[in-house]
């Protein structure tokens, strides 16, 4: 990534994985070559997994942010933004414990725009340019160090955004230089799409080799395995509904048609 700008160019004609997930989950903020490559991804499919994938994971996200806020943190570092959508990570974080403060990362430029808008008026919480595999870049900018203290803990928030990181690029040693960096107490949450339930997926994510990022499946313990040195919080690496559900949500389906595994961890 060196001598590299950080944040990718806009093409519309360029199939983006931030705006495929925005039609995956109805949202309004894609082009036609987005919307092209996802009816793809998901005619590949068992009918129906993927936007259940996409609608689960956001389900998560917003229960591990809860989560994380009746453990005590008041800092997110949301790695891998994605578009604004219904129960964005500030909005839910604000919401549990008012005046955390969240910084958004993305490399998509799309993003990036939206993201601002977004935000406008909103206090304790920015958006910033960059690659996940850059993390030093990431943990120096100026803007995330006016809201985030170091030296008190942060959580990492990791959601669906490391399988866009190929294996030959060390997904685990850019978690290591980013859990490195950060105080005791801070948290790792990581969403993560396999293949573990249906193999299909092997095949439909290579409609993203034509994307802004290829896309990689791993198999749950080699998820597990992104934990390495934190304490992974009960239960452990699941499926996203089988992650601290909240009462009285049964699991009405087969848990393993949302496509990805998941799970937190505690720096020790
Ligand atoms: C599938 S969306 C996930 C959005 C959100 N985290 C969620 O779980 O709902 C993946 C996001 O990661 C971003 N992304 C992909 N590769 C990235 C990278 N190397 N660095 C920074 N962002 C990246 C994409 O632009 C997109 O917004």
């Amino acid at each position: 990534m060196d001598g590299q700008d950080p944040v990718i160019a806009f093409d519309p004609e360029i199939p983006s994985t931030a705006r495929m997930y925005d039609y995956y989950l109805g949202g309004k903020d894609n082009y036609p070559a987005d919307r092209e490559a996802a009816q793809e991804v998901m005619a590949m499919m068992p009918p129906g997994t993927i936007r259940t994938a996409a609608r689960q994971n956001r389900m998560f996200l917003g229960r591990a942010v809860r989560y994380l806020a009746r453990q005590g943190i008041r800092q997110f570092l949301d790695i891998g933004t994605g578009l604004p959508t219904m129960g964005n990570v500030h909005e839910v974080a604000q919401e549990a414990a008012p005046g955390c403060s969240v910084v958004y990362v993305d490399h998509d430029p799309v993003v990036l725009a939206h993201g601002r808008d977004m935000l406008t008026g909103t206090r304790h919480t920015t958006i910033i340019g960059y690659d996940l595999r850059q993390p030093e870049a990431i943990l120096a900018d100026n803007e995330l160090r006016d809201q985030l203290d170091l030296t008190q803990p942060v959580a990492v928030l990791l959601s669906a955004v490391l399988h866009f990181i190929q294996d030959q690029e060390d997904p685990g040693g850019i978690i290591g230089r980013l859990m490195g960096a950060l105080a005791p107490g801070s948290y790792l949450v990581i969403s993560h799409a396999t293949a573990d339930s249906y193999q299909e997926l092997d095949q439909a994510i290579h409609v993203y080799d034509s994307a802004t990022s290829s896309m990689h499946n791993r198999t749950r313990a080699q998820v597990r395995a992104l934990f390495t040195g934190l304490d992974l919080v009960d239960p452990g690496v699941v499926w996203l509904p089988q992650w601290h559900p909240d009462p009285g949500t049964g699991l009405a389906e087969d848990p393993g048609r949302s496509l990805c595994w998941c799970g937190a961890a505690r720096k020790p």
